[in-house]
């Protein structure tokens, strides 16, 4: 490459790089893979190395990538900006040197033995993925918790961090009077899984990793709503400034005898052979972990030799990440279908020639939406990489262009809902496209319907296949519709016996009691989901005070902002929803909190407890019975957990910590008998098979 070229190229791997940086570290969304954006970085710094005259100290090569939620002004001020108060790192946070190649772990091992003249050792560990974090802990207490940042100075979480379960607010036994240590907070797959499901039904963008929802979740405003994520931390560093100790793994030892969260998977290896031995074990392993990893991390343990080695302006020379490939694989897009959403949201879904990937066959990739099939330039017939991290959809990270047919069109994004043909219509400060004819859009409707129907709304026994009948014989446009239907009209249809007519029928009976919070989350109000649902509820005690407040009024409920407080109004000052909320009401649906049962009691007061497995009712009701009876639930066992409820098949990880922290474990039987809880009739039964479809 001549030199002209090579500037060209690195300016624009520069901006590349960076732009990936900010949606990385700042959106929590990024659109390339790890493995392509570590493949960009390699080529940019490889040029660099060919070209010194045009490295300059902004390149992303230099400076690790920015997680600040607003830049720290000229003078370094602290406070300068954002939802976070800025500070600044006592020692710099530096990130670490990356591969994928055996054969570079091979030369970091050599050029370790080449240039330390005492025997030192390794210490392999887990390399965690998640959002890193820095804790201070002063006088034995929790002080200050940092994140990253741009390395420089991070955005001060403290708040939110003392509501990570496992992170000791008070440290115990013989802990320095002051101490950094550093790790990563995490999103283990199942609290990942949840809060997924949890967006989509909200029309909210789903994380693309437990990554991104660590850290995304980590910079939340409420600290409570942070405590509800279900995030965990491990910690695997202390500056070596701040501790006298002889090696890095009597320092995390240490740690771990005063109380913090450390992980027992690291090994001592005494040379590359079980460096490799430890990289293959947990390349299988880590499979099995109930959290995402993505490599390894290997380090020299003794800490004079670390400070023999030192660091370079952007990671140490005692340490290197083994990174582990995704899995991977490469298929042509059959085509592209667009989803309407029961907000009318436009969801781009990729038809995928099918695929075999980490065991599962792959045929459909979602797009997300507009501005994500933009930002991967998919052109009709493009060959596409599709992903599979822990995560349980399938993602599709990039294109590759070398089996892009010359004269290839760009896929268009359609101008119209391909459901009703309505002219689409996108906000400015809206990712999505959306369809506005909510009250004749089939889609909208059938998908308002169906969200009534779903087991966290209503929990009515019928499928996608019966609201396809019953709107399609235009016997119901609105839920309210559902509950005009009558046995004889029923087995009049295709596909229904007695039986099944009343089953269904009796469904309906049975959301006569269903709490007024859930229905006001079935009504499908935009933006409000379960939790809002629940404080609105609560707030205002029943749909007359609710259809009476205004935006300022609704602002006042816990975390309604403008978008949730202005689409509530809007929802409510439109008579159709009125009329539909009266006949609701007339039908004997809860509108109101009075209507209700008080909260069972207060046995669990004070309990902080882990459920684990399946009971004999969902696990949703489970956590609920918890709540209701005045205790906290928890996602992961610490020090603070009163005990783990096990069910059939709990987590093995669960029980192994609880066995080590000493936590009791008690079956569903033993629970209910010891604190005298009796489980209401009226709870679902956790069984799939009760979402039945007639056809
Ligand atoms: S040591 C001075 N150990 O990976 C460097 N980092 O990609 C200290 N990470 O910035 C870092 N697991 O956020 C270390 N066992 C581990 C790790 C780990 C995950 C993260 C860390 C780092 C990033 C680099």
């Amino acid at each position: 490459m001549d030199r002209a070229a090579a500037e060209h190229r690195i300016t624009e791997l520069k901006a590349i790089l960076w732009e990936n940086n900010r949606r990385y570290y700042v959106d929590n969304a990024p659109v390339i893979s790890d493995f392509e954006y570590d493949r960009l970085m390699r080529e940019l710094e490889d040029l660099e190395k060919e070209f010194p005259e045009f490295q300059t100290a902004d390149s992303p090569t230099r400076k690790v990538g920015s997680d600040l939620d607003a830049p720290v002004g000229e003078n370094a001020e602290p406070d300068s900006g954002g939802n976070f108060v800025k500070r600044a790192h006592r020692y710099p946070m530096l990130s670490l040197g990356n591969t994928y190649s055996i054969a570079e772990i091979e030369e970091f091992s050599a050029r370790a033995d080449k240039s330390l003249d005492t025997a030192f050792t390794y210490c392999c560990e887990l390399k965690f993925d998640g959002t890193a974090i820095c804790l201070t802990y002063r006088d034995g207490k929790l002080y200050r918790a940092l994140t990253r940042g741009d390395g420089v100075n991070g955005d001060d979480v403290t708040e939110n961090v003392r509501h990570i379960s496992n992170i000791p607010q008070i440290l115990h036994g013989d802990f320095p009077p002051e101490f950094e240590i550093r790790g990563e907070i995490l999103m283990p797959y199942d609290a990942f899984d949840k809060l997924n499901r949890f967006r989509e039904d909200n029309d909210e963008a789903p994380f693309a990793n437990p990554r991104n929802a660590a850290s995304g979740s980590l910079k939340l405003v409420n600290p409570e709503e942070v405590g509800r994520r279900g995030l965990m931390c491990t910690l695997y560093h202390i500056p070596a400034q701040s501790i006298a100790f002889d090696t890095h793994d009597e320092a995390l030892k240490a740690a771990q005898s005063w109380g913090l969260p450390i992980s027992d998977e690291r090994r001592i290896c005494r040379d590359i052979n079980e460096i490799k031995a430890y990289i293959d074990y947990w390349d299988k392993a880590r499979k099995t972990l109930p959290f995402a990893t993505d490599g390894i991390v290997i380090k020299i343990n003794e800490l004079s030799s670390q400070r023999a080695l030192g660091y370079t302006s952007k990671s140490p020379r005692w340490a290197v990440a083994y990174k582990f490939k995704a899995e991977q694989a490469l298929t042509p897009i059959l085509g592209i279908d667009y989803q309407v959403g029961r907000t009318g949201a436009i969801t781009p879904v990729a038809n995928l020639a099918p695929v075999q990937l980490s065991g599962t066959v792959v045929k459909r990739a979602t797009l997300v939406n507009e501005d994500q099939m933009r930002m991967l330039d998919i052109h009709i017939g493009d060959w596409v990489y599709v992903e599979k991290g822990g995560e349980i959809s399938p993602k599709l990270t990039g294109v590759e262009p070398s089996k892009r047919s010359s004269g290839a069109l760009p896929q268009p994004f359609p101008d119209v809902c391909p459901d009703c043909g309505t002219p689409l219509v996108r906000a400015e400060d809206e990712a999505k496209a959306f369809c506005p004819n909510q009250d004749g859009c089939p889609m909208q409707i059938k998908g308002r319907i169906i969200h009534f129907m779903s087991r966290r709304a209503m929990n009515i026994l019928a499928g996608e296949a019966t609201v396809e009948q019953l709107y399609s014989l235009d016997m119901v446009k609105t839920p309210a519709d559902l509950y005009d239907l009558t046995k004889g009209r029923l087995m009049t249809l295709e596909g229904w016996k007695e039986r099944s007519a009343e089953r269904f029928l009796d469904s309906l009976q049975a959301t006569k009691s269903v709490s007024f919070e859930r229905v006001l989350y079935a009504l499908g109000i935009r933006y409000v989901g379960e939790q809002t649902a629940r404080e609105i509820a609560r707030h205002f005690g029943d749909i007359d005070a609710l259809a009476a407040a205004s935006v300022e009024d609704l602002l006042q409920v816990r975390d309604v902002g403008e978008v949730i407080a202005q689409s509530v109004f809007n929802y409510l000052a439109d008579a159709r929803h009125s009329i539909e909320i009266q006949r609701l009401r007339a039908h004997g649906l809860k509108f109101s909190i009075e209507e209700q049962a008080s909260p069972v009691s207060d046995k669990l007061a004070g309990k902080s407890i882990v459920i684990s497995g399946n009971f004999s009712i969902s696990r949703d009701d489970m956590k609920k019975i918890i709540s209701d009876n005045g205790g906290r639930n928890s996602s992961s066992v610490s020090g603070s957990t009163s005990f783990l409820l096990a069910g059939s098949k709990p987590g093995p990880e669960k029980l192994r910590k609880c066995e080590s922290l000493g936590i009791p474990v008690k079956s569903e039987e033993e629970f209910l008998q010891e604190f005298g809880i009796i489980i209401d009739a009226g709870i679902s039964k956790d069984n799939e098979e009760q979402q039945l479809t007639l056809f």
